[in-house]
């Protein structure tokens, strides 16, 4: 069996610097350090950075005095951030420059008197942190039926979580143009995204089976699955290649794999590993059971 590779796949540019930024403060911080919730969705690495020095709280309190807090890639709101600076917490800022971004451009769109919308997912630590940027003025919505459902206003704004998929950020842009007096539209998607999304649809065409190697609660690491099963071809998860079944390579002659922007590349390459073995023990398989019958 051939195992083809997504022509971009793994870890993005913030993630590899949100990783960097939290292995130098771990060697360079005396005191101890802590992410705000996992540095990255990936177990296999927060377990690694965990051996480096560098715990994970799920709220400021938790930070011993005299402590870091890291601020993650996803990016945190101006309420979190004055909670540290009020314990005297030293805050290392890993915030996403493109996560920044739109952090920034909320921010600024509220403070003009824009009815600010953001297409995301409510409860991901991104869009939560960008709605604190506007004072909570933001409003969420997931898709074009919650769009549809929104009052008009004369002077609306959209953004979007980094991770949307384009065509749902275009979707819900179609249904405020009939809601909007005036609508100024803020494509907020990262090109990373993008680019993993296209390479994983353009492989899905091309493949029987598709793996998707990503940590189980990283967002876009699902999305690349959704998308690929809905192009119609059989698609798997998995955060490691022990999880990978035999069963799911019989008969293929090429599988496809992918990886979320989370995914560190030792993984993704334990994973093609693997599947090549299993492709080949069922092809083994197929070839005694051929000659059984004949
Ligand atoms: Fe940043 Fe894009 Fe990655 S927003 S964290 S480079 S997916």
């Amino acid at each position: 069996m051939e195992v083809r590779r997504a022509a971009k796949a793994g870890f993005c540019f913030g993630v590899k610097r949100a990783i960097e930024l939290a292995r130098d403060t771990a060697r360079e911080r005396d005191g101890p350090v802590f992410s705000l919730g996992p540095l990255i969705h990936n177990p296999q690495v927060v377990e690694q950075l965990n051996r480096l020095g560098v715990g994970v709280v799920d709220a400021v309190e938790q930070v011993p005095s005299g402590g870091t807090l890291i601020i993650r890639s996803h990016g945190a709101g101006p309420r979190v951030l004055a909670r540290a600076g009020a314990l005297g917490l030293q805050v290392v800022d890993a915030t996403c420059p493109f996560v920044a971004r739109a952090q920034r451009l909320a921010r600024e769109l509220a403070a003009a008197g824009k009815q600010v919308i953001l297409v995301g997912d409510k409860k991901h630590p991104e869009v939560q942190g960008i709605v604190d940027w506007t004072d909570g003025q933001a409003v969420v919505v997931e898709g074009p039926q919650e769009a549809a459902l929104l009052p008009g206003a004369a002077d609306m704004a959209v953004l979007a979580q980094t991770t949307q998929p384009a065509a749902n950020f275009q979707a819900v842009v179609d249904v405020l143009q009939t809601k909007a007096g005036r609508l100024q539209i803020c494509n907020t998607i990262c090109h990373a995204t993008v680019a993993r999304q296209q390479a994983a649809l353009e492989l899905a065409g091309r493949v029987a089976v598709m793996v998707v190697a990503g940590g189980a609660g990283s967002a876009n690491t699902g999305k690349l699955a959704r998308l690929c099963r809905r192009a119609g071809v059989p698609t798997y998860q998995v955060e490691t290649a022990p999880e990978l079944d035999p069963a799911w390579f019989a008969g293929v002659r090429v599988a496809g794999l992918t990886a979320g922007a989370s995914t560190p590349d030792w993984i993704i390459e334990e994973v093609q590993r693997r599947m090549k073995e299993l492709g080949e023990m069922t092809e083994n398989e197929e070839t005694k059971q051929e000659t059984t019958e004949s």
